[in-house]
């Protein structure tokens, strides 16, 4: 695959601007922030795709939180589809034992990964366990996971920016989009 010089050429659509996600999340930390109130909390994010939403939702957040940093790939799949086999590159750098843990995602698409991650932080016996995305494509779940805090409930597009990726890039984009079709059937 190449981009084009200026990523933002790729778009075929922006599905959800600057404005709307500065919006959204800022609501979402409100309304963690009263949720949690009068506890600690611990952001676990799970890298690369979550990085711009986490450091948003984390200054949206109004109450003491900590954070810790996961990298996790799923393996077996495609570019564009998860096989649910999750391998673990980045590991918690702190113990979440008895912490009040809010999983920060980037989107969930089949729920594989987080099925498998979720499985795998209750193992470390935290006080509590929930769920944040900021984008949710429920069409595709393939396993039932209660999602505690969604931003956007989006349509089975695949799309970028904000974090998300195609083969690693525009995960600069301000804003989510749909790419164009013909950026998929480049040659590599
Ligand atoms: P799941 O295991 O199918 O829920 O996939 C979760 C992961 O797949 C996400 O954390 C993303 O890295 C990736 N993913 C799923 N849908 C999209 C998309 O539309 N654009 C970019 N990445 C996606």
């Amino acid at each position: 695959m190449s981009a084009a010089p200026d990523p933002t050429q790729d778009i075929d659509e922006v599905l959800i601007t600057e404005e709307q996600i500065a919006r959204t999340v800022g609501e979402l930390g409100a309304r963690i922030s009263a949720d949690y109130a009068g506890r600690e909390l611990t952001l676990v994010s799970v890298l690369k795709g979550s990085l711009p939403f986490m450091a948003d939702l984390m200054r949206s957040i109004t109450i003491p939180v900590r954070i810790d940093l996961m990298e996790v790939s799923s393996y077996g799949g495609t570019a564009t589809e998860s096989s649910g086999l999750v391998r673990i590159l980045k590991d918690l750098s702190s113990s979440i034992a008895d912490a009040h843990v809010l999983v920060v995602e980037d989107i969930i698409d089949t729920g594989l990964t987080l099925n498998y991650l979720v499985r795998y932080l209750r193992g470390k016996s935290p006080a509590s366990l929930r769920i944040c995305t900021l984008l949710d494509k429920p069409a595709r779940r393939l396993v039932d996971i209660p999602v505690d805090y969604v931003g956007f409930t989006i349509e089975d597009r695949f799309v970028v920016g904000y974090g998300l990726d195609y083969g690693e890039l525009y995960r600069n984009l301000r804003f989510v989009g749909v790419l164009r079709p013909d950026v998929y059937t480049e040659p590599a």
